[in-house]
């Protein structure tokens, strides 16, 4: 088939056909996703409709990503202005005045004295940056020797090589080892299982102290960067205890090590502040952020250092080669554009507090469904940025065998609402502009799913 046709005969409706499925990877498992195929065609607001027609409420911003809504009228103005004037920008030469503007947005929105940034596509680009940029600015500074990088076993920091090698997830590791060397991982603040066998207050906040007797059989002038994401993701949306980020802080400090945030998804108002950094009161020395940033309107992350890291890289030319690090679409205007719109958005709306207000709504309707059921153990998160942790058994936190995490999902799905499951979590993060109708319905979806599951479960005899 030549172009020209292929593009002419694949009509909408067409595409869920295996045989055009084919010719395309997914991120799910194919053979599996493709019996049934999940196609978005357009959005609104909260909701997204298929190619099918069928709408889903989307208490998920498609993947913590759509934070001021879809289809939102200020962001896709914002783009089509700068479409106009300017949509790309020599990256070897320079800049342009778009970029320059949303750095200094961040500059201000950060926390501390985070001020100089670095833009790029997607999360895994920033995190490998903030990963190259400890390792030269170590360097710069005298100390050439520091080059691990610790982060935790669950955590996730994506997908390029050494951001993989970060991360902590076997499932998705394993299959592409060998890694990058220069990682370690420590047990992550996981509370409700501690790794230690301890229970919060009483335990002295183990897993963030050991990070120092870590770094000290490691040898401190190996040792880089500590990289964590301030509420943890993959491993089921691990909210650490108040101490832990400070103690993290106050060791980084002594061993002259820099601290990274991933805040690819806490970023933004994701936590009901600009930043989970600001919602736990640590002021890391780089952060990085992605996701919601530009709302999902165009690829944008950025990596944010504080001016002592920046200043170590504005040295005289034949000292100093700057940060040696970049990307072709590095500070594209169309995606600075749109990242400026959502911060407008985002500022003027005061989506902040609604995230707050929404938040304490959405964990309120989780409180209810644990109270009706008995197979909630634990809820996390903060903000619009939650989830509930399904238990065969609640007195021995007992997981279910049998994925039931990723049944409700499903069912879930199957009445039209997209969240985040996991066999052993579900975890919601709707759009910031979400009001309490539409978190209560997003809730009342869940419940309805998770009590037909349990039905189902009781009529086949299955745990
Ligand atoms: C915490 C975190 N860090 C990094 C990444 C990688 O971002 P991307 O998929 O945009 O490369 C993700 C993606 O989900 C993430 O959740």
């Amino acid at each position: 088939m030549s172009t020209a046709t292929t593009i002419d005969l694949i009509a909408e409706a067409q595409v869920t056909e295996e045989r055009f499925l084919r010719q395309i990877f997914v991120r799910d498992q194919m053979a599996e996703w493709s019996k049934h195929p999940l196609i978005m065609a357009r959005a609104d607001g909260v909701h997204y409709w298929d190619v099918q027609g069928r709408r889903y409420l989307d208490a998920l911003s498609g993947i913590y990503v759509a934070s001021v809504g879809h289809n939102n009228r200020r962001v896709i103005e914002a783009i089509r202005r700068q479409l106009d004037v300017l949509h790309f920008s020599p990256p070897m030469h320079g800049t342009n005045p778009v970029a320059v503007q949303l750095a200094n947005l961040l500059a201000e929105l950060t926390p501390g004295d985070l001020s100089t940034v670095k833009f790029q596509c997607g999360g895994s680009e920033v995190t490998e940056a903030a990963i190259k940029l400890a390792r030269q600015y170590h360097r710069l500074t005298g100390s050439p020797g520091k080059y691990k990088i610790i982060s935790r076993y669950q955590s996730w920091h994506g997908s390029t090589l050494a951001s993989l090698s970060a991360s902590g997830l076997k499932s998705r590791k394993t299959v592409n080892e060998p890694m990058a060397p220069g990682f370690l991982h420590v047990f992550p603040p996981t509370c409700y299982r501690c790794p230690f066998g301890k229970t919060y207050p009483d335990c002295g906040v183990t897993c963030a102290t050991i990070v120092e007797q870590v770094i000290a059989m490691e040898d401190p002038a190996t040792v880089a960067a500590v990289m964590v994401e301030p509420i943890g993701h993959t491993g089921g949306v691990i909210d650490p205890p108040d101490e832990y980020l400070p103690i993290l802080r106050e060791i980084c400090d002594r061993q002259n090590i820099l601290l990274i945030f991933d805040e690819i998804i806490t970023g933004v108002g994701r936590t009901g502040r600009m930043f989970a950094a600001e919602t736990f009161g640590v002021v890391p020395d780089v952060l990085c952020t992605a996701k919601g940033l530009s709302g999902g309107y165009a690829p944008l992350s950025a990596m944010i250092c504080r001016r002592p890291i920046a200043d170590a890289f504005w040295g005289p030319i034949e000292e100093n080669p700057g940060f040696v690090e970049g990307h072709t679409f590095e500070g594209n205007p169309i995606s600075c554009a749109a990242g400026i719109a959502v911060l407008r958005e985002i500022l003027e709306r005061d989506l902040l507090a609604n995230a707050r207000l929404q938040g304490e709504r959405l964990r309120a309707g989780f409180e209810g469904l644990a109270a009706k059921y008995g197979v909630i153990g634990d809820i996390r998160g903060k903000g619009l940025f939650q989830a509930v942790e399904f238990v065969e058994d609640r007195a021995t936190r007992q997981p279910f065998a049998d994925g039931f995490g990723v049944k409700v999902g499903r069912r879930a799905l199957d009445h039209g609402l997209l969240c985040r499951f996991d066999p052993n979590w579900i975890a919601f993060g709707p759009p910031l502009i979400s009001t309490a109708e539409q978190i209560d319905e997003m809730v009342a979806i869940l419940d309805q799913s998770l009590g037909e599951v349990l039905d189902e479960c009781a009529a086949t005899g299955a745990p």
